[in-house]
């Protein structure tokens, strides 16, 4: 199955990092709040973070107890940032990507992955091997681009805007589509693979896990005063987050 190393492209990965250091980018306000609040207790756990970028989850599951914490990401750079900016004794970071981790054999308590999975083509294919990982009551927890994203291809608004231009409603195209879609983000022929809500929800039953817990995170008033461009989140959440357990 085809794997894209999007981040290791200059352009990509500088544009990425500008938006990340951005105190207003929705990872820091909605996604990785709303991630960890469905963290399970981590004391003492061993923990794997599929598509760790610059390893900012890891340590913060080291600030929260874990006792061991492995790290893959599929880019060199992003890995690069994360063994300078994240690292600990407790911490390994691998250069793998995630579509190979039926070849790891620990096994985990906890199995995380953050805005990475739709990345990957075979999604069922990865949540049965995260499903062997986890030792028995384990936690897979992931967060992706809501599937009302992942559906687009090409580069034309989303929107349909008011004269001044602000965002009035979404343009919804292709959602029953599955499958590869490509975009521009940064550069043109970025690659993500959008699944319908009911395939991401259906393969993780299938595999045998426990859904436990979505979110859909919104910004929350404080978060809206001082940044109000997020106020288009109410017509469409970026995000999904999903608890299972084996
Ligand atoms: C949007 S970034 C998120 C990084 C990090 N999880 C976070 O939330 O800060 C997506 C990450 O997934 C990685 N990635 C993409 N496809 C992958 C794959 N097939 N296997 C492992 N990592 C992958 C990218 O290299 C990138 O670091």
């Amino acid at each position: 199955m085809a794997k894209q190393d999007i981040f290791d492209d200059e352009t990509f990965f500088e544009g990425y990092r500008k938006i990340r250091d951005n105190e207003a980018n929705a990872n820091i306000l909605f996604e990785m709040p709303a991630l960890f609040s469905l963290l399970p207790d981590m004391e003492g756990k061993t923990v794997l973070d599929l598509g760790c970028g610059f390893g900012e989850h890891c340590i913060e599951y080291i600030r929260r107890g874990a006792a061991r914490v492995v790290g893959i990401d599929i880019s060199k750079k992003m890995l690069e940032i994360a063994r300078k900016e994240n690292s600990d004794p407790r911490i390994e970071y691998i250069e793998m990507p995630m579509e190979d981790i039926g070849m790891m054999k620990t096994k985990f308590d906890i199995v995380t992955s953050s805005l990475a999975i739709h990345y990957v083509e075979d999604f069922s294919g990865v949540t049965s091997s995260i499903y062997e990982l986890l030792s028995d009551g384990g936690i897979f927890l992931f967060s992706q681009e809501h599937p009302l994203s992942t559906c687009y291809s090409g580069n034309a608004d989303r929107w349909i805007r008011d004269e001044s231009g602000n965002k009035q409603y979404l343009k919804l195209e292709n959602y029953s589509r599955e499958g590869e879609k490509e975009y521009r983000w940064f550069v043109d022929g970025v690659i993500k693979y959008h699944r319908m809500f009911s395939t991401i929800v259906n393969s993780l039953i299938q595999t045998g896990f426990i859904l436990e817990r979505m979110e859909e995170p919104l910004p929350d008033e404080d978060i809206l005063e001082r940044f109000p461009q997020h106020s288009d989140l109410f017509h469409k959440p970026d995000f999904l987050i999903i608890r299972a357990r084996r």
